[in-house]
């Protein structure tokens, strides 16, 4: 351990935003020098960090963005986050360096999303940068309230106090609208050291602290030790049928045995009967411990619920409002399915209405379609089942989520709850006498959804056209949903933006799952071009029912048989967003029928895709 000596010291855990530019590196090399203290390699210490505080392995308030470290480990992202160790008489410190660049913020938010402060550097030659009060706009975002503007570089400006008071004077008129409780600038050399462990003889003009005397000084709350208790499950031990024990991590508050807690969602009561320490049972535990809950009553809990005190539960919803950060070159697209990650559970998610973008350098809020690497989105996210959870603001480790891309498994954005929405009901689910497999049973058939994907031009849809032809020969009661028609009525607002395929695919997706439930055989053909879409559509429909048909015609071949001039078009530039041209297509996988378009006659593919379903 790092600093196991200093461990009965209050701790301040801060991160550094900025770029080598700024002399970042020089700054927190001066920390460590000037206080003389080991520099530990940086992942045997995040390693360390993280199984101090961690239950199995799972991460300190990394949890936060949320099993952050974890999550994000599992995922093959390299967190590239260097957590530093020094100490003072007054306190100790972890030093969270995340790199500067602008593709880094996911790097960044995640050290945010557990620091209690940020020292924002900035160079006193080149003053704020746009990157500066992006940095400041995040930081804020996840959490973080006190921060410091450290001003470096001053001899190169020669300790010129009035750069220094410009610069200050800027960040305080812009950090006003942001919610820090104390903003601190300091003039500083990290370089020469002024200012950061003694008073600069070369700027005596700044009567203000060191910056070491602030990181000893500024009063921190200790908000999650305070706030309500949760724990999140993180495993259901059952050993045998007597022993059921609730595993996970305190995030906060505390819990005695015999207190009578509930389990969110499902709102069931009991008491703690009792607790399982590392080195046996204890009677109580708190903010940060890993234990094992055993219950007065026999619940039903699992993983991803959340263990609460009686009287403060968490918010229950399957729909939040969330401001989101993200941190994917492929851009947020709303409606599309997301893996949402909380605490200890995930399902999926998607952004149902972008309310807005922020603007980081202005803080302005800007009407938005989608949202593209590093931008900050408030959004309205709706969920596939009801989750446990609560507002950032009462709890980092409980409010806050990150985004993953089903198929790449990356982390794609991180966001934290503003609150949780009323759900969307008062609409409940009506049964109704009449179900699918009667309407299925009149029809004499089995319903299921045949999705064909491919480019313009592939061949999609008049071989959907000659097999729905064949069906109904054979009987078959079919419907035919074709992009250029849907296109013509229900779609006819839609254009050609991947945000807007996106919608194309979810309206016909739903359309098509409503006939299969009438009891037909559905077929679709739209480009489709996106993975996530189509999966989606799968999702939507029983799992025997789903027919992907890849019509895997080349592009070459589609584009000269361009029966509709698109191509021609697109090439000219005169058709933007063109499949194939300057819009991607995403080649299915496994698909259930793949057809060789260019290579078989119409009427083989078609014989093919019946022998496929065992309909001759
Ligand atoms: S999808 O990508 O959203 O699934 P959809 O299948 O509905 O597309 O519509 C595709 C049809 O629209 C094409 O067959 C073509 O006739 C026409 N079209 C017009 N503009 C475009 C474009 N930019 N990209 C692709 N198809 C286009």
């Amino acid at each position: 351990m790092p600093q196991s000596k200093n461990d009965a010291l209050p701790r301040l855990r801060f991160l550094t935003c900025g770029s080598v530019d700024d002399g970042k590196s020089t700054l927190i090399g001066r920390l460590l020098y000037e206080s003389s203290s080991v520099l530990d390699d940086q992942m045997d210490a995040v390693a360390n960090e993280s199984s101090k505080f961690g239950t199995q392995g799972d991460s300190v308030d990394l949890a936060l963005l949320l099993d952050g470290l974890q999550a994000e480990r599992e995922q093959g992202i390299t967190i590239d986050v260097a957590y530093r160790y020094f100490s003072t008489k007054q306190r100790s410190f972890i030093a969270a360096d995340a790199p500067g660049h602008e593709q880094y913020t996911r790097n960044m938010a995640t050290a945010a999303s557990n620091s209690d402060l940020a020292i924002l550097l900035v160079n006193a030659k080149s003053g704020l940068l746009p990157q500066t009060r992006r940095h400041a706009r995040i930081v804020s975002l996840l959490g973080v309230r006190h921060c410091i503007l450290a001003v470096n570089k001053m001899d190169l400006v020669g300790h010129d106090e009035k750069t220094f008071t410009q610069i200050a004077d800027e960040f305080q008129t812009f950090a006003k609208a942001l919610e820090f409780q104390s903003i601190n600038s300091v003039p500083v050399s990290a370089l020469n050291g002024d200012n950061l462990f003694t008073a600069s003889q070369h700027m005596p003009w700044y009567k203000g602290s060191s910056l070491i005397d602030l990181l000893e000084t500024i009063k921190i709350e200790t908000g999650q030790a305070q706030a309500p208790f949760r724990m999140p499950v993180q495993y259901v031990n059952r050993p045998n049928s007597e022993y059921r024990g609730f595993c996970g991590t305190v995030a906060s508050g505390s819990v005695k045995v015999g207190e009578e807690i509930v389990v969110l969602p499902s709102a069931k009561t009991t008491r703690v009967k009792e607790i399982a320490g590392p080195s046996g049972t204890v009677e109580t535990a708190s903010s940060n411990q890993a234990i094992t809950l055993l219950l007065e009553d026999e619940i039903d809990i699992s993983r991803g619920d959340i263990i609460a005190a009686v009287d403060a539960p968490t918010a229950v919803a399957d729909q939040i409002a969330a401001h989101i950060v993200w941190m994917d070159e492929a851009s947020m697209l709303p409606e599309r399915p997301y893996t949402i990650r909380f605490h200890s559970m995930s399902c999926i998610a998607q952004v149902t209405d972008l309310v807005h973008r922020i603007d980081t350098n202005t803080g302005k809020k800007i009407a938005s379609k989608k949202l593209e690497l590093n931008e900050i989105g408030y959004c309205k996210l709706s969920l596939d089942r009801e989750a446990a959870f609560d507002s950032y603001s009462e709890n980092r480790q409980t409010g806050s989520f990150v985004l993953i891309d089903r198929y790449t498994n990356a982390t794609v954005g991180a966001g934290v709850i503003d609150f949780a929405l009323r759900r969307a009901s008062n609409i409940h689910w009506q049964e109704t006498r009449v179900d699918k497999e009667q309407r299925a049973r009149m029809n004499d058939q089995k319903p299921c959804l045949l999705w064909f994907t491919g480019f313009s031009g592939s061949g999609k849809s008049t071989i959907a056209d000659r097999l729905e032809q064949r069906l109904q020969s054979l009987g078959r009661r079919t419907y035919l949903l074709d992009g250029d028609n849907v296109r013509h009525g229900l779609n006819h607002d839609l254009g050609f933006t991947d945000q807007d395929r996106v919608e194309n695919i979810r309206r016909v997706a739903e359309v098509a799952k409503l006939m299969v439930d009438a009891g037909l055989i559905v077929l679709v053909s739209f480009i489709s071009p996106f993975k996530a879409e189509r999966e989606m559509a799968r999702g939507l429909v029983a799992d025997d029912e789903f027919h992907e048909i890849f019509v895997d015609t080349p592009l070459e071949v589609c584009e000269a048989r361009d029966i509709k001039g698109l191509y021609k078009k697109a090439r000219a530039g005169e058709l933007k967003n063109f499949t194939g041209i300057d819009s991607d297509y995403e080649v299915p996988e496994n698909p259930e029928i793949l057809l060789k378009g260019a290579e078989e006659e119409i009427d083989v593919l078609v014989d093919q895709v019946l022998t496929k379903l065992g309909i001759n």
